[in-house]
């Protein structure tokens, strides 16, 4: 079994969107280890897209990640990281495969429903930020 982590971005939460999303998350048989909610600070949200920095869409990004609430959700799964992501989708949500949850839920490239780790080192940064040390507790 593998971990991996989701965040439901601001819009997709101010819409209601958050059952949606977790009924296709329980659907497709991923076990749910935590959730937790909270507004992203700027450094956060810069620490989440790090990898992007400097490019044209990165300070539109950051000012839609603060912009609300958004919820941190901890999954286990086989092959977790791999399968959340084909879940997920492509970035651009009128590109997104149907039934995928950008397709259902995005709007926008940028206001594309949820984020998906890539990686086990960015499960861990990027759940530190909703999870902080109770993610040892998780057991991830
Ligand atoms: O999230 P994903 O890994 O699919 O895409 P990415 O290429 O790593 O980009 C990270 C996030 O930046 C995306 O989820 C979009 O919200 C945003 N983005 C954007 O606003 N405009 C772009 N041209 C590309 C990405
Ligand atoms: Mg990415």
């Amino acid at each position: 079994m593998e971990t991996t982590f989701l965040i439901v971005k601001p819009r997709a939460f101010a819409e209601g969107h958050v059952g949606g999303i977790v009924t296709e998350i329980e659907r497709e048989g991923f076990e749910i280890l935590g959730a937790a909610s909270r507004r992203l600070t700027r450094e956060e949200a810069a620490g989440l897209y790090e990898v992007h920095e400097g490019k044209p869409f990165f300070e539109p990004l950051l000012d839609f990640m603060t912009s609300g609430t958004t919820i941190g959700l901890m999954l286990r799964a086989d092959d977790a990281i791999a399968k959340l992501r084909a879940l997920v989708g492509a970035t651009d949500p009128a590109e997104s495969a149907p039934r995928t949850i950008r397709a259902l839920y995005g709007n926008s490239k940028t206001e594309n429903a949820v984020h998906a780790s890539d990686s086990p080192e960015r499960v861990e940064r990027e759940s530190s930020f909703y999870f902080g040390d109770c993610a040892r507790a998780l057991n991830i």
